[in-house]
């Protein structure tokens, strides 16, 4: 018993197989930020990171741990390094003081500071970017006070591309081709072979090269990998980063939202500590998405461990934004110190289980948390109209052994009692009732 014991304890600490294991467990936890790209595009300065950086203060959202100040694309002189050193210039208006200069006031309220480049020869914004540069670059970033190093796929000469295409459903024209996980992509022109090994492909050496730079350099910077799910980076994002982009862009549009979570469900075997697939970056408070689409938008992002970098300009964003943002149980669920795994849908509920439906995710959602000692039970409306949604304690396989739980609503706070057998809420159409369920004195 005691042996059994002290297996699962070693499972639910042992990172995943060969995880890129980092300094001060930087990477351990998925990230929690602020990242410029959602809310400005190119359109960034000095002075937006800045006010993005005392707003985490002045929201209170450093106190519940957002800590990176990701700064995106569009950052440099666009045609040229420097003639003496190689290095990549800073804007010189829009970061007067350098990056470093901004890296440093970043670092004097407490927070990270995070940058952008590329794995190709331009960002996608045509920005001088990485490759062949590698270790120039990421000397330059250490040397500049950078913690954090979101790395895209875009300006790959012909030389680093790929022979083959690997299955990404989002970037398929064809919905027909999209009966991924379990099957091919018909559609796909010039399809790996049967058991290709992409560890051998060029875009993993290329992300490869930029680890092995970071590695080297006297700074402990997290690496995010960014090629939106190519070359099958499931199979190699793990050993390489902390992270790694599984889709194309998000968009502030519920069905967007709702299709890369669907997409993400089936790679939940991947989340774990110092590795996880990344649906991209939160539209919280962005476009015209409802509070319930942004609060079920954040839920199941938190749920399934994915890093959190906040995407919208937080000096307009409103009171129920940031309450959304600052969900003390989501969060607590996601920076679990002691348990990696996320959770995990057990029923798909609209959908039969399993079901590879971009406009109806898995909808019944359990994972347990050392942190809340509780279960955390998600029910997704993904439907467009109102609609009834019912946890059966039996149902679920971490509360199947009782009949009555005590019951937290996580919007609200309220501690609904010992709830017996199940728990009923209507829920408005995309909205999802977030449940903390534990035996308490039931
Ligand atoms: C995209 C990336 C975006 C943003 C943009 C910058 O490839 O997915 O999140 O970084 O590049 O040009």
């Amino acid at each position: 018993m005691l042996g059994l014991l002290s297996l699962i304890i070693t499972l639910l600490i042992l990172p995943a197989v060969n995880a890129l294991v980092r300094d001060s467990d930087v990477g351990k936890l998925p990230a929690l930020g602020w990242n410029s790209w959602n809310a400005f595009e190119c359109d960034i300065d000095h002075i937006k990171i800045m006010i993005a950086a005392n707003q985490i203060i002045n929201l209170g959202l450093k106190d519940v741990g957002y800590q990176y100040v990701n700064i995106d694309d569009c950052w440099s002189v666009k045609n040229a390094r420097n003639a003496s050193n190689n290095r990549i210039i800073p804007d010189p208006h829009k970061f007067p003081g350098g990056i470093s200069g901004v890296a440093d006031k970043v670092h004097a309220l407490g927070l990270k500071i995070g940058i952008y480049s590329s794995s190709g020869e331009t960002t996608c914004a045509e920005y001088p970017a990485s490759l062949r540069y590698e270790m120039v670059d990421a000397q330059a970033f250490a040397d500049w006070g950078i913690d954090y190093l979101k790395y895209d796929d875009c300006g790959v000469p012909p030389e680093w591309k790929d022979e083959y295409t690997g299955c990404v459903p989002d970037s398929d024209e064809d919905p027909a081709s999209w009966n991924f996980p379990n099957g091919t992509c018909p559609g796909l022109i010039n399809a790996a072979p049967e058991g290709y090994d992409w560890t051998t492909s060029k875009t993993h050496q290329r992300y490869i090269r930029m680890r092995e730079a970071l590695l080297s350099v006297n700074r402990t910077i997290l690496y995010s990998l960014c090629d939106m799910g190519h070359a099958n980076v499931n199979t190699w994002g793990n050993t390489t980063g902390n992270s790694w982009r599984i889709t194309n862009d998000i968009r502030p549009e519920w069905g967007r939202i709702a299709e890369i979570a669907n997409q993400n469900v089936f790679l939940l075997d991947y989340v774990n500590f110092w590795g996880r697939p990344d649906p991209d970056m939160l539209e919280v408070g962005n476009g015209n998405l409802t509070l319930e689409e942004n609060r079920a938008h954040f839920a199941l992002w938190a749920a399934m461990k994915s890093p959190l970098l906040i995407g919208t300009a937080l000096d307009s964003i409103d009171d129920e934004h940031v309450a959304i943002l600052k969900n003390k149980y989501l969060l607590a669920f996601h920076q679990d110190p002691v348990i990696g795994r996320p959770a995990h849908p057990y029923k798909w509920g609209y959908n039969p289980d399993w079901t590879f439906d971009p406009a109806h995710p898995a909808e019944y959602w359990s994972g347990t948390s050392s942190t809340l000692e509780a279960t955390l039970v998600l029910m997704l409306n993904s439907e467009d109209a109102n609609s009834t949604r019912t946890a059966v304690w039996s149902e679920i396989p971490e509360l199947k052994n009782y009949n009555s739980y005590e019951v937290i609503d996580a919007w609200t706070g309220n501690n609904l009692g010992c709830v017996q057998g199940q728990y009923s809420i209507t829920l408005q159409s995309h909205d999802v009732a977030v449940l903390v369920v534990r035996k308490g004195q039931c």
